[in-house]
């Protein structure tokens, strides 16, 4: 057997490489095209939602923007979480116009600081008495943050506070007004990028150069915490009525990738947005998923799942992991200062 083996071998190697290695990485390409930029079918759910409480963060551009039309469409009230009152003054006056559903409205809220995250609950307190969806949208990209080491307003790198921490703080502050609006849930846009996290989170608590938690940085750590908070959250609220999922819009043209213009020279960018509009999907095909798993009835028996494409999805094995969903958990209530 061994003999035949190291006969064959030396033939076999030249043809390995010049015919079977193009084609296997031919085939990887086609299937991470299509798995990552490719197509996303519509949301076909007719489901209205009137008598509905909605919150989207971030619902003034791109995907979260698209989402909030959709479910005012559908009958939602509809409350935008912004950080800028201008752009979201224009956004609810846009979105009352297309739709013609008046329930929509803002509040200040910027997630890269917590105090401002502990307003914004206050004011959902206050002035509303139910609450049946928290769609945790808001976020920041990889090239948002122009000055390396940049932080949130409490010192975590702004990336991991704008799309973990913030969100972390609103869903825990919400969760009671969720809870007795029950049946409800929360979603969480994570990203396929949550992929790139190859190695077990490190929450090493020193400061380091100003960085509170200095090794849960950037946009891969963010969204894989993303998906392990919704599967903590599932766990935690299992018996409630409140579900709480995570999901991949897709490589979506929005604002999120604006800020490559100050990184790359004007042909580079120019040449990747035409790659991102060709063969990824304009911002109304990007909210799909997130409108798949706020209305879909066939997705309610779903709870702490990870979906793109309008069903369900993979996610990295770290994210599976019950030990660290609940060690980011007990971090996370460090972080906000809650006991
Ligand atoms: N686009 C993609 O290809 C893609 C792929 C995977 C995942 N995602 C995820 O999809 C979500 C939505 O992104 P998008 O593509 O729609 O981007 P976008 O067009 O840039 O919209 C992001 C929204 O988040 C808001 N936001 C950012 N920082 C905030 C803060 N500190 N406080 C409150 N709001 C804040 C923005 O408000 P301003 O208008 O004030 O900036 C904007 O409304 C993000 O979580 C992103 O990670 C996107
Ligand atoms: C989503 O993630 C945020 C942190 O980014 C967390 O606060 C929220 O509870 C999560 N919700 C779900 C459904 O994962
Ligand atoms: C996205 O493309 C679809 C057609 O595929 C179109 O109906 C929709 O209006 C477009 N949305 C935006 C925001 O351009």
């Amino acid at each position: 057997m061994h003999l035949i083996i190291s006969d064959v071998m030396p033939a076999l190697c030249p043809f390995l490489t010049l015919v079977c290695l193009p084609v296997i990485i031919l085939l990887v390409l086609l299937y991470v095209f299509r798995e990552v930029l490719g197509s996303c079918p519509p949301c076909r759910s007719n489901k209205r939602l009137d008598g509905k409480t909605v919150i989207i963060t971030g619902g003034n551009a791109g995907i979260g923007k698209e989402t909030a039309i959709d479910l005012a469409r559908r009958g939602a009230r509809v409350i935008l979480g912004c950080r800028s009152a201008e752009r979201a003054q224009e956004a609810v006056r846009d979105i009352i116009a297309k739709t013609g559903n008046s329930k929509v409205v803002f509040y200040i809220l910027d997630l890269a600081d917590l105090d401002s995250v502990r307003q914004f609950a206050a004011t959902v307190l206050e002035k509303e008495s139910r609450l049946h969806i928290l769609i945790n949208n808001a976020g920041i990209g990889k090239a948002a943050v122009l000055i390396p080491g940049s932080t949130t307003k409490q010192g975590f790198d702004l990336t991991f506070g704008t799309n973990y921490l913030g969100p972390f703080l609103l869903t825990y502050l919400l969760l009671d007004l969720l809870r007795s609006s029950a049946p409800s849930q929360i979603i969480n846009v994570s990203s396929h990028m949550h992929w790139f996290c190859f190695r077990q989170l490190n929450f090493n608590s020193e400061t380091k150069n100003g960085v509170r938690y200095p090794y849960l940085t950037g946009y891969e750590i963010s969204k894989l915490g993303n998906v392990l908070h919704a599967r903590e959250l599932a766990k935690r609220l299992q018996n409630t009525g409140v579900r709480a999922n995570s999901l991949h819009p897709g490589m979506v043209e929005t604002e999120i990738w604006t800020p490559l213009k100050k990184k790359y020279p004007a042909w580079m960018y120019n040449f990747l947005m035409s790659i991102i509009r060709m063969f990824g999907l304009n911002s109304t095909e990007g909210a799909q998923t997130t409108i798949y798993v706020s209305v879909d009835e066939g997705a309610e028996e779903y709870n702490g799942r990870y979906f793109a494409k309008c069903t369900l999805s993979k996610e990295n094995r770290l994210a599976l992991d019950d030990s660290t969903c609940a060690l980011l958990w007990d971090h996370s209530m460090k972080m906000c200062d809650l006991k």
